[in-house]
């Protein structure tokens, strides 16, 4: 089955085609880190204008990259949310013309479960499920029980800022570009880890929520009392920022393992990219199983192949009804 993929939740444009769920035979991704750079992070009525320029070309460039016409596709498939309202709608509706004009099925696809999915795309063998499910992104920070693709329970989530938009917040104040993950990741790599003591937030009787906005605060304060111009200082933040954030993630993952008593942990997202959490992660006990570098990000692929599954499990949706959700739940079994 040839399913066409589209996304558009927040800064990327992207197309993909994927067969039966598996095999990537394009994979477009128009970003608008250039447009978002200038303001610090991303903003929602430019990003919305952005996708309507490039969602067809987008989607023409895939389809040629996987040398197929629109008339071979057999399946549409467009990330539904959660995302920036305006944004959603922009490929929503791409993806509804298609599918009317051709009378091909749509399906909607979640975008956080579709990050989840990317590992099991990366890997050759089916992962053994139950598994603990960890999304790391600049909109989410969520751990899930995955019973079965289309099956989970939410077990926790972040409280305020998600584990990128901490990076990318402390990034701004430490005056580095966006996206600021990866500029911390680089500058930790010649920090001392050890050189600030932070801590992350817990939540009162909820084990596996997260907080991040506190150690944000901290490092904030903790630079008003530094000279950034001296030799690594923003080193020694950028290490010891990271090291905290990601040492709570490791412990609370390690504990949702425990609890639910499952060794593989599925990751997914952005911030999955970063090399010192796919490091720290292997020299624990847990069995990690991560996204493939090119599928880390937001991107059409993901959407593709998991709404191959959807279409498996659920059949089409109904093309009148089909809407754009800024917030999105979890498909969850009883
Ligand atoms: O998954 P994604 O493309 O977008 C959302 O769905 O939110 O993730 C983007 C986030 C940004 O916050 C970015 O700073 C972060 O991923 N990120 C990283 C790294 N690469 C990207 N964070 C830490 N280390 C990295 N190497
Ligand atoms: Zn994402």
């Amino acid at each position: 089955m040839l399913v066409l993929g589209i996304e558009s939740t927040c800064d990327e444009t992207a197309a993909s085609v994927v067969v039966d769920g598996k095999t990537i035979l394009s994979q477009v991704v128009a970003s608008q880190i250039d447009l978002h750079d200038l303001f610090g992070g991303v903003v929602p009525e430019l990003a919305c204008r952005r996708h309507i320029d490039a969602i067809m070309p987008v989607i023409t460039q895939a389809l040629n990259e996987a040398n197929k016409t629109i008339h071979d596709i057999d399946l549409i498939a467009v990330a539904n949310g959660p995302g920036l309202i305006g944004a959603l709608l922009i490929g929503i509706h791409a993806a509804k013309g298609l599918a009317f004009a051709l009378d091909k099925p749509l399906v909607g696809v979640n975008h956080v479960e579709a990050h989840l999915y990317a590992s099991m795309m990366s890997h050759q063998n089916p992962i053994t499920l139950p598994a603990i499910g960890i999304v790391l992104s600049g909109g989410h920070t969520s751990l899930l029980y995955i019973k079965d693709i289309g099956k989970y329970e939410l077990i926790g989530q972040t409280v305020d800022d998600a584990i990128g938009e901490a990076f990318d917040k402390v990034a701004k104040l430490l005056s580095l570009p966006y996206p600021g993950g990866p500029q911390i990741e680089k500058l930790a790599e010649s920090g001392n880890a050890d050189a600030f003591k932070f801590k992350c937030g817990n939540v009162k009787g909820k084990p596996f929520d997260f907080s991040f906005s506190g150690l944000k605060t901290a490092v904030m304060y903790t630079m008003r009392t530094l000279n950034l111009q001296e030799k690594g200082v923003i080193e020694n933040l950028s290490a010891s920022f990271q090291k905290t954030a990601f040492q709570d993630i490791l412990l609370k993952a390690e504990a949702a393992a425990k609890e639910f008593n499952c060794r593989n942990i599925i990751f997914g997202g952005g911030v999955t990219n970063n090399r010192y959490l796919r490091a720290k992660f292997h020299e624990s006990y847990l069995n990690c199983f991560f996204p493939d570098f090119h599928l880390t990000l937001d991107n059409a692929a993901m959407i593709a192949g998991l709404g191959y599954h959807v279409y498996k499990q659920n059949g089409p949706a109904d093309l009148y009804h089909l809407e754009a959700k800024t917030r999105i739940s979890f498909p969850i079994f009883s």
